[in-house]
């Protein structure tokens, strides 16, 4: 590597921790993301001068096509898609470093013996990590996208599949160094973890999902760290252990956040949620949007629980509105947010940041669940996993255990919806049978909107 190269990829380093550091905090993120760019063209173009990469034209022709795919999709991409598209790239990442294993196999058949003892047990866990990493994101794309069903798949003996994968692997690599890199083997590894991947991420249910999303991430990390290794290349090997890493403390705090056991979660999620889906509970009340209205006027204490179906919707201008007006006649209106409210943690505070809602009274989980007591009326719009009871009330629940916003304790429970189907975790909610909850169905938008007209008039 030319000195020049060396700089350069030292500089994009320093400007990738930076980006993670910056983007540890709301006010921080534009700078962070920012010198993330930065250090990703040092890196590129420090990548095109290097004197020892050749096929240039066909490096800038993958570039190109790249890029201009890149750019259309991230022009297109709801907010709600996000995660899905994330886990979409680090399907790439995975098959990516798949590719490099294998090119990397065909190339350097002539290394020194000491060498190349390292460089096919590079080889091997590089390929390894990666085909997990290519068809556990395209599982979780599938369940994100609604295209796989998002209850987990439980297999029987599903965990001494998962063992036998990682032991038949293992000996796999052993036999693979011993026998000097026989292609057949690294195929068949390649198979089994292709399998490995799919299965992990399918026998997860659709509430953890975001905790498996945040450890592709990591994983995708580990499997740029191992094409960095193969190829010999400083800089892919620091981002993909910063990726890695940061991938999995972010899973680590999640599952904290969520009460859930990170372990437990990569090794294949909590029960069935298929089999809890189908008890559903009977009776419920609705009202027009006209008798949600006078129950605002009635009231003095709002609290707004926003949800995925509020992003969707695009709800997020009306409430912003209704907030306005209530606030206006003198009532104490505040919003309570769940720390996975749809699709990507801080997704409700971005939107009603962008809809204009004070900060102030946006208040966390924590802050917010012991004043539902003393609430008037609570509006759950478009939320549902993140209101559900049953994480408190029923341990075979997928969702047991996981903290949620305590609505049902409030005098009136409001409940905006289109039907009554389950939430994202595939579980009914008793929260919308109760006694004190109304439903108001159709989109949260149109439903929204019809109130602030009656509030108006
Ligand atoms: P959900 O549990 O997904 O509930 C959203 C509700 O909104 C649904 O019950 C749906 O009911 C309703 N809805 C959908 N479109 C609507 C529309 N246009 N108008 C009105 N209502 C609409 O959402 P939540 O309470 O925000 O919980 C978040 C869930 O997502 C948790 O399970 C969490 O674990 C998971 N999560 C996943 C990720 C990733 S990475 N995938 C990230 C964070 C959170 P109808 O169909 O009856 O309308």
């Amino acid at each position: 590597m030319t000195g020049f190269t060396t700089v350069a990829y030292i500089a994009a380093a320093v400007l990738f921790i930076l980006s993670l550091a910056g983007l540890s905090k709301q006010e921080s993120a534009k700078r962070g993301n920012l010198f993330g760019i930065i250090g990703m063209s040092i890196a590129l173009v420090a990548t095109l001068f290097n004197s020892e990469v050749h096929g240039k034209f066909w490096l800038l022709l993958a570039m190109a096509i790249g890029a201009v795919i890149g750019l259309q999709r991230a022009k297109k991409v709801e907010m709600t898609g996000m995660p899905q598209l994330i886990a979409l790239l680090h399907s790439f990442v995975g098959l990516a470093a798949v590719f490099v294993g294998y090119n990397s196999l065909l190339l350097h058949a002539d290394l020194p013996a000491e060498m190349h003892t390292i460089h096919l047990a590079e080889v091997f866990l590089g390929v390894f990590i990666g085909a997990i990493t290519f068809t556990g994101s395209l599982v979780a794309w599938g369940k994100l996208e609604g295209k796989v069903k998002s209850a987990a798949l439980v297999l029987p003996h599903k965990h001494k599949w998962n063992i036998a994968a990682v032991a038949v692997s293992f000996l796999l690599m052993l036999i693979f160094i011993a026998k000097d890199g026989s292609m057949f083997l690294l195929i068949l590894m390649t198979l089994i973890a292709f399998a490995f991947g799919w299965h992990l991420v399918m026998s997860i249910g659709g509430a953890d999902m975001p905790v498996v999303v945040s450890m592709l991430n990591s994983y995708s990390g580990w499997a740029a760290a191992a094409a960095g290794f193969m190829l010999n290349n400083d800089l892919l090997i620091v981002t993909g252990a910063l990726v890695g890493s940061s991938g999995a403390i972010l899973s680590y705090i999640m599952c904290k956040a969520m009460n859930r056991s990170f372990l437990s979660v990569i090794l294949g999620g909590f029960g069935n949620t298929a089999a809890a889906a189908e008890e559903s509970g009977g009776e419920y009340r609705e009202w027009t949007v006209e008798e949600v209205a006078e129950a605002l006027n009635e009231a003095d204490s709002i609290i707004i629980t926003p949800g995925y179906g509020m992003a969707v919707a695009q709800a997020q201008y009306p409430v912003a509105e209704i907030t306005r007006i209530l606030r206006a006649k003198g009532k104490n209106v505040r919003f309570g947010i769940h720390p996975v409210a749809g699709r990507l943690p801080g997704h409700m505070n971005v939107l009603l940041a962008e809809a204009k809602v004070p900060y102030d009274i946006v208040l966390e989980m924590e802050e917010i669940n012991e004043d539902f007591p003393d609430t008037d009326v609570v509006l759950v719009i478009g939320a549902n996993d993140t209101v559900n009871p049953s994480a408190q009330t029923d341990p075979n629940s997928p969702i047991a255990g996981m903290p949620v916003l305590e609505v049902w304790k409030a005098r009136q429970v409001v409940g905006f919806k289109r039907s009554m189907n389950a939430g994202y975790a595939g579980v009914q909610n008793p929260l919308f049978f109760n006694e004190n909850t109304f439903m108001c169905f159709g989109d949260a938008k149109t439903t929204v909107e019809g109130i602030l007209r009656a509030l108006q008039n």
